[in-house]
């Protein structure tokens, strides 16, 4: 989490690395702040956001090099003194990742006389550099000196006093970028940042230093060799997301999901399944939260038409479980971002055990899809509400078309099975659309359940992981306690919850008898049943539930529609409750620590 970013500059670069802050704020917003140098350091700090900063910056902000960060915090609460660039003795730094061993390292400094100003693990760095170049190691061989003593995840940009027209970047594990264009050049956490700063990107790799001056970049790997990386356009037209007629992005992002699902399926048009995947035995599918719930909601729909088994797994557990592989495994891993430190760990893991992985990812520069074996894209634009709603429908119909590829690859699907899910697929779009005409009853019911509180949600099959992602959005976004479950679990406990009037949404559409047994049950206890379902189901409801939103499209179609009211029911209640709906708090969008 943290977004970095840095620009070496023909003039003052202050105001553009605001700009270029903005941009990154998708990956925290606790505070930010930046360090210019010539002459000296000119440092500014906020708690909150990175446009506070503007009202700091003065003449003393001339500094045609700087460095700059927004901040998710990890260590030491939400305050300025918190904030990065943490600056001794001429060093400036900024730090995306989590340094493990930070309390060792503070006590062996302080041994050594050092006082720090914050409570973070990051400050030890400069402090680390600054030691390291007062025993007359150059400013890189500073930088390495310090980078060889830390545990953990990082990826720092730091800035010399004494080098005012240049900076130095390290990387070990989490990402980042360098940028050269005119007379320029640039780091960021993401290279969508530096549109506009820079025409070129490329990712740096575990181990690299690289110098960034206006003459250029130049790069060395951890053996202090040359290194040449794959350079790419920075591509301007993903800066902006669509706000629209919108108040927020997360609701615009909602609204462009027709959209998002025709480029995703016109995009996976093109991918064919290699053999290695396609002659899968076992699914191992890993991810963490929303995209968890895509995995969940698709593992049967993957598993009926493929015949393949799927293990669900998520990240932050399987990566330290050491599971039994068997022989004809593959990965699938399902992520928006590309960069969830857990799931890349998994990645990692399952290479090294030479298990092929189809990385279901959003982001086309990402990690993840780097290290994939077949990436199998979503393509929904990029989101900039923390909250992920149209990348969890396309990743639905991502891991629709891979299980119908897999099934074509292994005969399980028959012309007249393929025919019907061709018409299905085909009116998601619409289907989205017409959910999200439905918004102004879902609106009530969401001041109901703001009004209430609490809810819980229910399901089964499809419609238990669409409750599970229901009420994850209404926690993310509302912050109203909601839980979970599938239906036929209330019995062994959870309905002990339930009071008269506790908001029951049913994700109603498989096993429907069952599910109406499960909704009276709740209801004779005084819950207040409200049921999004199908017209084929709503009779059934109607006589039982409070509210009853009856949702376009049958089986696969009315999961997509139930996961547009949940997203709606989510926001309405997160806006009537006075919430900022797109910086949710305590979240950013991509949890590159573990
Ligand atoms: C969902 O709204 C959240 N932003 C979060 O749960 C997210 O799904 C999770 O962090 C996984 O992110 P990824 O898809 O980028 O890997």
């Amino acid at each position: 989490m943290c977004g970095i970013v840095g620009l070496v500059n023909g003039h003052a670069v202050a105001t553009d690395l605001v700009t270029a802050l903005g941009r990154l704020e998708y990956r925290g917003y606790d505070s930010a702040g930046l360090a210019v140098a010539g002459p000296g350091f000119a440092v500014r700090k906020v708690a909150g956001r990175a446009n506070g900063l503007i009202a700091g910056l003065d003449g003393a902000c001339a500094g045609r090099a700087g460095i700059a960060h927004t901040r998710w915090a990890t260590h030491g609460r939400a305050e300025a003194r918190n904030a990065h660039p943490h600056v001794f003795e001429g060093v400036a730094v900024v730090h995306n990742g989590i340094i493990e061993n930070h309390a060792a390292l503070r006590a062996g400094l302080v041994g050594q006389g050092h006082s720090f100003a914050s409570e973070t693990d990051s400050e030890v760095i400069p402090h680390l550099i600054a030691a390291a170049r007062a025993e007359g190691a150059t400013p890189v061989a500073a930088v390495r000196a310090a980078c060889a003593v830390l545990h953990g995840a990082y990826a720092i940009a730091v800035l010399f006093e004494e080098l005012p027209d240049h900076l130095i970047v390290a990387r070990q594990g989490s990402p980042v970028m360098v940028a050269r264009g005119e007379g320029a050049a640039a780091v960021a956490s993401d290279p969508t940042a530096l549109a506009g700063f820079c025409s070129e990107f490329t990712a740096l790799e575990d181990g690299d230093v690289a110098v960034l001056g206006r003459d250029g970049v130049v790069i060395a790997d951890r053996t202090g060799q040359a290194a040449t990386r794959m350079w790419q356009a920075v591509n301007a037209g993903e800066v902006a997301g669509a706000l629209g007629n919108y108040g927020t992005y997360t609701r615009a992002e909602i609204a462009a999901q027709p959209d998002a699902l025709r480029r995703t399926d016109a995009a996976l048009a093109d991918v064919a399944l290699p053999e290695a995947v396609a002659a899968a035995e076992r699914l191992v599918v890993v991810a963490c939260g929303s995209s968890l719930y895509a995995a969940a909601t698709a593992r049967g729909w993957i598993e009926a038409l493929s015949g393949v088994p799927c293990d669900l797994e998520i990240a932050s557990e399987y990566r330290t479980r050491e599971a039994p592989l068997s022989r004809g495994t593959v990965g699938l891993l399902v992520s928006q971002s590309g960069e969830t430190a857990d799931t890349l760990a998994v990645q990692g893991m399952l290479k090294s055990k030479g298990v092929p992985v189809v990385a279901v990812v959003n982001v086309a520069h990402s990690q993840m899809a780097r290290d994939a074996e077949l990436v199998w894209p979503t393509r929904a634009g990029r989101e900039l509400g923390v909250a992920a709603t149209k990348s969890f429908t396309c990743q639905l119909l991502a891991l629709v078309r891979f299980g119908l590829a897999l099934g074509l690859a292994r005969g399980t699907v028959t012309s007249c099975k393929l025919a019907k899910m061709e018409r299905e697929i085909a009116g998601l779009p619409e289907i989205c659309g017409a959910a999200e005409a439905l918004e102004p009853q879902l609106t009530a019911i969401a001041q109901l359940i703001a009004l209430e509180g609490e809810a819980l949600f229910i399901g089964r099959g499809a419609g238990a992981a669409i409750a599970a992602e229901g009420a994850l959005k209404l926690k993310e976004l509302s912050y109203i306690h909601a839980e979970a479950y599938a239906a036929g679990e209330l019995k062994h406990g959870p309905i002990a919850l339930i009071r008269e009037g506790s908001p029951i949404v049913v994700c109603a559409g498989e096993h429907t008898d069952k599910t109406v047994s499960n909704a009276e049950e709740v209801r004779s206890r005084g819950a207040c049943v409200i049921a999004l379902c199908g017209a084929e189901e709503a009779p059934r409801f109607q006589a039982i539930a409070e509210h009853t939103v009856v949702l376009p499209g049958s089986g696969l179609g009315l999961v997509f529609a139930q996961a547009v009211a949940v997203q709606l029911i989510s926001v309405h209640a997160a806006e009537a409750l006075g919430r900022d709906v797109d910086r949710p708090r305590n979240l950013a969008k991509s949890v590159t620590v573990e």
